[in-house]
């Protein structure tokens, strides 16, 4: 007879996991985005039509990766690849990594400096991990993804920088300049989430020169070094001749406080399939790998094989980024044109131009009007009257409830951005 095991636990288990648990794990946060999936879930119930803009992610019935990734990892698996892979990651997968990065970067990157591991977030927690000890200052701009999390965890002090839509979201070099001097780590991330815009070249120059000059006058100090930590996970979906600009071809003097994390998933929509790369000194990927080892989140060993065909094959790669920059710009551009629209016709919305990513940045400028006191009241009202999922900037740590919300495009067709679109200016224009 089984044990049934759930006779034997606490009858208040929150109560047991009080007196139990670490400081950092009762603190912890979960995703605020699955929140507001409940509601899509409920209104989907109730069999009610929503577009759901709200996952970071890609339908497969949108995005399906690619038929040669997809055949590869069928291969490594029908080859036995299946026992542990290497803690750095395949030693063909790195190679491959830097050869694309050469390829298509021109950024030449040691085979000692290139990790691989199962997606980019263990990446950006191994070194949130490997630069910062508990009470060290990193700074986010903020609407951000997840760096509240990662300090949380590590115990660092996050200082968040706000930052605004005439600046596109991203951090000036004037706004991050006060933080110079404290800062253990900066994290920048381009094409960002949550808003679908990009550094310019000028404005990341700037910020890395800075960061270059307070490290030379670090040195002389024997202060320790400021990190910084730039998520590029997006750059391959930079769209209508966005270029991506990357900190160490802008600033080469930076190379050895820099860490770059990137990867397979959103490029090629296989999110699933836990492929991630870091790019960083030797001596930083050493310490990366060794933290990330003790956890085991290595990539799957079947899908860094399958990886290195894919990447290792530079016709493939780049017909497959042009297909995918050809599909997120039609879906981006359908919200963008017809949201523009609407704004032309006077209702109160706007958008920022797409430049990357598959995120648009929309603002319903309701704040302030009876019932629209909060950007999660304007959330539900969109979502009731529009059959419309968006998420608030504040769930990106943005502090304002001035009415800016994420649009995501991975889990939506073309039409449904039209349809959407058509709606929320029905809503609008009823108010
Ligand atoms: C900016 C950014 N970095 C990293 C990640 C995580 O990527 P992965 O799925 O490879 O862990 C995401 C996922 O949404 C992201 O938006």
């Amino acid at each position: 007879m089984s044990l049934v095991v759930a006779e034997h636990l606490p009858t208040d288990p929150e109560a047991e996991a009080r007196r139990g648990l670490s400081a950092m794990a009762l603190g912890i946060v979960g995703s605020e985005i699955l929140k507001i999936a409940a509601d899509v879930r409920r209104m989907q119930a109730e069999g009610q039509q929503v577009v759901n803009l709200t996952v970071g992610d890609f339908a497969p019935s949108e995005f399906r990766i690619p038929r040669r990734l997809e055949d590869a990892v069928s291969a490594a698996i029908a080859e036995g690849q299946t026992n542990y892979p290497p803690s750095d990651g395949l030693p063909e997968l790195r190679r491959a990594v830097r050869s694309f990065l050469d390829r298509e970067l021109g950024l030449d990157y040691p085979l000692e400096g290139i990790l691989v591991s199962g997606g980019a977030r263990p990446l950006l927690y191994g070194a949130y991990r490997a630069v910062l000890d508990p009470g060290d200052v990193v700074v986010y701009p903020v609407p951000s993804w997840n760096n509240n999390h990662y300090c949380h965890m590590v115990g660092a002090v996050g200082i968040p920088v706000v930052c605004s839509a005439e600046d596109s979201f991203l951090p000036t070099p004037e706004l991050l300049a006060p933080h110079l001097r404290t800062a253990r780590m900066i994290v920048l991330n381009s094409p960002l989430n949550p808003t679908g815009t990009t550094f310019s070249e000028e404005a990341l120059r700037a910020v890395t020169q800075a960061i270059v000059d307070e490290n030379l006058r670090r040195q002389q100090t024997g202060e320790r070094a400021l990190y910084l930590l730039y998520d590029q996970v997006y750059w391959t979906l930079t769209l209508h001749g966005t270029r991506h600009v990357d900190p160490i071809r802008l600033v080469p003097a930076s190379a050895p406080w820099v860490i770059l994390v990137d990867g397979l998933s959103k490029a090629f929509a296989a999110t699933g399939l836990r492929v991630g790369w870091s790019c960083a000194a030797p001596a930083v990927t050493a310490r990366m790998r060794d933290i990330l080892g003790h956890v085991g989140a290595w990539a799957p060993r079947p899908e860094q094989r399958a990886s290195a065909v894919m990447l290792d094959d530079a016709e493939a790669t780049h017909a497959w980024l042009d297909h995918m920059r050809t599909e997120i710009a039609a879906r981006l551009d359908a919200l963008y044109d017809g949201l523009s629209a609407l704004r032309a016709e006077g209702l109160p919305v706007e958008a920022i131009a797409p430049a990357g990513a598959i995120y648009l940045s929309a603002r319903f400028d309701l704040a302030g009007r009876a019932g629209f006191e909060t950007n999660d009241a304007i959330r539900k009202w969109v979502l009731a009257t529009s059959g419309t999922a968006v998420v608030p900037f504040n769930a990106f740590a943005y502090p304002h409830q001035d009415g800016w919300m994420r649009l995501s495009i991975g889990a939506v067709s073309v039409a449904q951005c039209h349809a959407c679109v058509d709606r929320i200016g029905a809503a609008l224009r009823s108010l």
